[in-house]
């Protein structure tokens, strides 16, 4: 993947740790200069330490994307330090709120809209216009292959509503850009194990179900779980060599 990414600015959501922070480490490894956005400073820290030791240039952007003026700030100093995005991947992404429908508070379901689809609709808008002026343009959408299987997740009503419509986002925006020279494509990374399968181990099972909690319990304990950087791999692999648009990558088509 050497010079994949060569005099390309990257914008990477979630960035942190997990999928977003080995997905830029490895466009770091390929060339790119990587704008790591997230809310823990300390996390965003270590990887832009880790993409320095890739030779990598990185800026640092702490932001709440479920606030508007901290977007809008990022969004800005992104402009400001590196002029344009080339390719900007949408990682950052919440599971909460896992629970009953019934019970569940709605201002916090719109907060996981906000954070899961809205915040990577803005920032797409924030940086298309120079991506179609340049004729070149990346945007990777993170997702998860849940959206294929709607009942699989029972109580998970929130995050199959926002992936699915992050993914319906990705491919109408994809069929308008043809012919830009940008693409848009979603990305599906399978069962990574990271912070975010942790947090559901860590519930009540009776708060996010029995059988979702045994399941997530039983995929980790039987190693079932693929690392950040194999599932991260898998998207870089795509994003090298795929000009297509449209398209729902899936770490199991590449694994
Ligand atoms: N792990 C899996 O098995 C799996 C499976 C399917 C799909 N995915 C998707 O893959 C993506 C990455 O997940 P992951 O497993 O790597 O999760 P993770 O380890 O929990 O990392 C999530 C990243 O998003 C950031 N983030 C969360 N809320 C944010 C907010 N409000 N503003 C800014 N940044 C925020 C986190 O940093 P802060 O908390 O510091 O803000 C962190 O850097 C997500 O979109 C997820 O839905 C994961």
């Amino acid at each position: 993947m050497t010079d994949s990414f060569k005099g390309k600015v990257a914008l990477v959501t979630g960035a942190g740790r997990g999928i977003g922070r080995a997905t830029a480490v490895g466009l770091a490894a390929g060339g790119a200069a990587v704008a790591l956005v997230a809310r823990s400073v300390d996390e965003l820290a270590e990887t832009a330490d880790l993409v320095r030791q890739q030779g990598g240039s990185a800026l640092v952007v702490p932001a709440d994307l479920g606030d508007d003026e901290q977007l809008d700030r990022a969004t800005g100093r992104v402009r400001d330090e590196f002029g344009a995005v080339d390719i900007l991947v949408n990682n950052a992404g919440v599971v909460w709120p896992l629970e009953p429908t019934a019970t569940v508070d709605p201002a916090t379901w719109a907060v996981a809209m906000k954070i899961n689809v809205v915040a990577p609709v803005t920032l797409t808008i924030a940086f298309l216009p120079g991506m179609i002026d340049r004729g070149w343009g990346r945007v990777v959408n993170v997702s998860t292959g849940i959206v294929a299987n709607p009942t699989g997740m029972i109580g998970g009503n929130a995050y199959i509503t926002t992936k699915s419509a992050l993914e319906a986002h990705t491919v109408n925006l994809a069929r308008e850009l043809e012919g830009t020279g940008v693409t848009a494509n979603v990305y599906r990374p399978g069962m990574v194990d990271t912070a975010m399968p942790g947090w559901i181990r860590a519930q009540a099972p009776e708060r996010v179900g029995a059988a979702l909690h045994q399941r997530f319990v039983r995929s980790h304990a039987e190693g079932m779980l693929i690392t950040p950087e194999h599932s991260a791999g898998s998207l870089l692999a795509r994003l090298a060599a795929d000009d297509r648009t449209g398209q729902i990558w899936d770490v199991s088509d590449t694994a």
